[in-house]
């Protein structure tokens, strides 16, 4: 198992089981799957899936078959106890997506909701891609700088949020297409990248470090330092 890298952010969200924790939250996660062709054919893997919500929203709203993939074990849990609490066909198992321990071309849809930026993203891009179904579809919402930002404000973000990297969206598309991904777009955001209109869903654990309860204010002041240079875009492509 390839080690967690240390994130107190992610510390902070899985102690308070933070549901839908990306830009957007869980009002942006429905409105992305309104236009993919969605079944109770599909298997869908959930990369990253935290709590679990979009995994089970998945298998609830469309009957799809789910998996839903967390490095974290805390996570892995709560998302195993919502599965369970409303009896969804959905598999949550522990693992990395940078060394997958599932079979190629099974999924017909992959998702990872604010993931990537944590990971070697080209390791990680290529284990998608393997997992793909061939026509199989890879939406990602992911964190994007939008402009080149001084190494110690990329330092200072990096040892925050525990980021692998901060990419500007050509980077990413470069990404995607040294993958192999067609049809890369991009789609418009009009939802701002903290969840201000959303109260999102807690899953708390029994104990939390005391150090934690800072980190919402944290990433607050974070998102208000960076206001401009930090921001989300949503990628579609298909394998
Ligand atoms: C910001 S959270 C987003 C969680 C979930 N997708 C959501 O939107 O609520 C990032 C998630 O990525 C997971 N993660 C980090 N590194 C990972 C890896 N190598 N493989 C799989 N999941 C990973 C973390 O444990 C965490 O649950």
């Amino acid at each position: 198992m390839v080690p967690i890298t240390h994130s107190k952010y992610l510390d902070f969200l899985s102690k308070f089981g933070i549901g839908s924790a990306h830009p957007g939250g869980f009002d942006l996660t429905k409105e992305i799957f309104l236009t993919e062709k969605i079944n109770k054919t599909y298997h869908i893997l959930d990369v990253g899936c935290g709590t679990g919500q979009t995994a089970a929203y998945l298998a609830a709203q469309y009957g799809a078959k789910v998996t839903g993939m967390d490095i974290n074990p805390i996570m892995v849990e709560k998302a195993k106890n919502r599965v369970t609490k409303y009896q969804l066909p959905v598999e949550i198992i522990q693992g990395s997506i940078e060394n997958c321990p599932l079979e190629n071309n099974q999924f017909d849809f992959i998702i990872s909701e604010s993931v990537l930026a944590f990971v070697n993203a080209p390791k990680s891009l290529k284990e998608i891609y393997r997992l793909l179904k061939s026509g199989g579809r890879f939406i990602a919402n992911e964190l994007t700088i939008n402009y080149q930002l001084d190494t110690s404000n990329k330092e200072e973000i990096k040892q925050f949020y525990g980021f692998d990297s901060s990419l500007l969206e050509t980077e990413w598309i470069d990404f995607f297409e040294q993958t192999g991904f067609k049809n890369i777009e991009i789609h418009p955001q009009k939802y701002p990248i903290v969840q201000n209109n959303q109260i999102p869903e807690y899953q708390y654990s029994e104990y939390i470090e005391p150090e934690l309860f800072m980190v919402m204010i944290e990433h607050f002041n974070m998102i208000a330092k960076y206001e401009g240079a930090l921001d989300y875009r949503i990628f579609s492509c298909t394998k």
